[in-house]
């Protein structure tokens, strides 16, 4: 119904992963209160770049624990809120009746708030993308904020790996059918593209799967992922913004959805091998490709390379919204590697001649 006033409350759900902890960090530095959920504050080695944090200090920014497999976990932490980005994941993509119990109960937490007029919900390029016949990738490639998975294909189920793609859908719909009921809040989907950046605490290195394959790239050991889909980039710092300026918009309506992606596609080969060409003064020993797929996959690597190829991936929608400007793929691997090197302490393989020792 509206956007967040500026300088209003924003609650973050999952505020100790990668997208959310950039989410928490820029809601600050423009100036708003935040109220960063987590699942457990009393753990340092998750929380502990959040308390560091000088809002932390004075009070703008609050740690809340909050399981969603809680009902109600999210009452009193939503009460006097103006606006929520909802990054989170949920335990069980695989299971359709949890999925909508976690949605129900977060719902009923923001209308009972009485106060929060916007939603930002995160999805996932997997609510564009996920085929279950990659065929449909030929069909239909343009890849925007219109393309759906072919919903109607038998094996569109959580048995054959679309679990992710269909809860985020099914999130999507739950979250604009109540904001639409409720009359008071809309609910504005945010879909992600594979997000790579800077990670601010330790721990995040083992979660999102992009900075952790870096990371093992970094160690020596990387492999093919996806079925020879290329990583179809954004940077983690302007997804948070994507979030934000969605969160500020008035130009967007309940139960649209936005892509957030720079465009970038690269393969995972070129990446490994980016390190060395970005950051040549570590002297990356750039490893071998292992690839994990059965033969029967790897004999058409040539024909899933070939499909993601002739995808376009198109961004008009919310770069003409926001005016935003995605951050090259190029700095998103530089500052990701360096993170990795100087928050996680991650010890690369290097050539002959160079150290690891500074
Ligand atoms: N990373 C990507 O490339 C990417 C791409 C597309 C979409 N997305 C979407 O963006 C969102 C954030 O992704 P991310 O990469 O930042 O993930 P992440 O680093 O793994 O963080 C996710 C957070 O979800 C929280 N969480 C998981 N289960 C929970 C539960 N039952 N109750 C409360 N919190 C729970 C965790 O909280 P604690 O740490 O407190 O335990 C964790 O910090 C997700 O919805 C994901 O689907 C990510």
């Amino acid at each position: 119904m509206a956007p967040v006033p500026q300088g209003g409350t924003i609650a973050v759900t999952g505020s100790a992963g990668f997208i959310g902890g950039w989410t928490v960090k820029r809601l600050l530095n423009r100036g708003y209160r935040v109220r960063a959920c987590v699942r457990d504050i009393t753990d340092d080695s998750k929380t502990g770049f959040l308390k560091q944090m000088g809002a932390y200090q004075s009070g703008r920014l609050t740690l809340h624990t909050a399981d969603l497999d809680n009902d109600g976990c999210f009452d009193s932490i939503f009460a006097g809120c103006h606006g929520v980005c909802h990054l989170s994941h949920v335990s069980d993509y695989d299971d359709p009746d949890y999925v909508k119990r976690v949605c129900d109960h977060i719902i009923a937490s923001v209308n009972a708030s009485q106060t929060i007029t916007r939603v930002v919900v995160t999805s996932s390029i997997a609510a564009v993308i996920s085929e279950a016949d990659l065929q449909e990738l030929v069909r239909r490639p343009v890849c925007y904020e219109d393309r759906y998975p072919d919903e109607t294909n038998p094996k569109r189920s959580p048995a054959k790996g679309q679990g992710y793609s269909m809860g985020k859908v099914a999130a999507q719909r739950a979250f604009s059918d109540a904001a639409h009921q409720s009359g008071r809040w809309d609910a504005i989907t945010c879909c992600p593209a594979d997000n790579v950046g800077p990670i601010q605490s330790a721990h995040q290195k083992d979660m999102g799967p992009w900075q952790h394959n870096i990371e093992m790239m970094l160690l020596g050991k990387y492999f093919q992922n996806g079925a020879y889909r290329p990583w179809m980039t954004v940077d983690v710092r302007d997804t948070a913004d994507c979030h934000i300026g969605l969160l500020e918009s008035v130009d967007v309506h309940n139960g649209e959805r936005y892509i957030a992606w720079s465009t970038d596609a690269r393969n995972v080969e070129d990446i490994c091998a980016d390190i060395d060409r970005l950051l040549p003064e570590i002297g990356h020993a750039t490893p071998e490709v292992t690839d994990p797929f059965p033969e029967r996959i790897q004999a058409r690597e040539q024909e899933f390379r070939g499909v993601w190829a002739g995808c376009e991936l198109r961004n008009d929608r919310i770069r003409n919204l926001l005016g935003i400007e995605f951050r090259p793929l190029d700095e998103s691997v530089r500052d990701c590697v360096e993170s990795l090197l100087g928050v996680a302490g991650v010890v690369p393989v290097v050539r002959d001649g160079f150290t690891t020792t500074k």
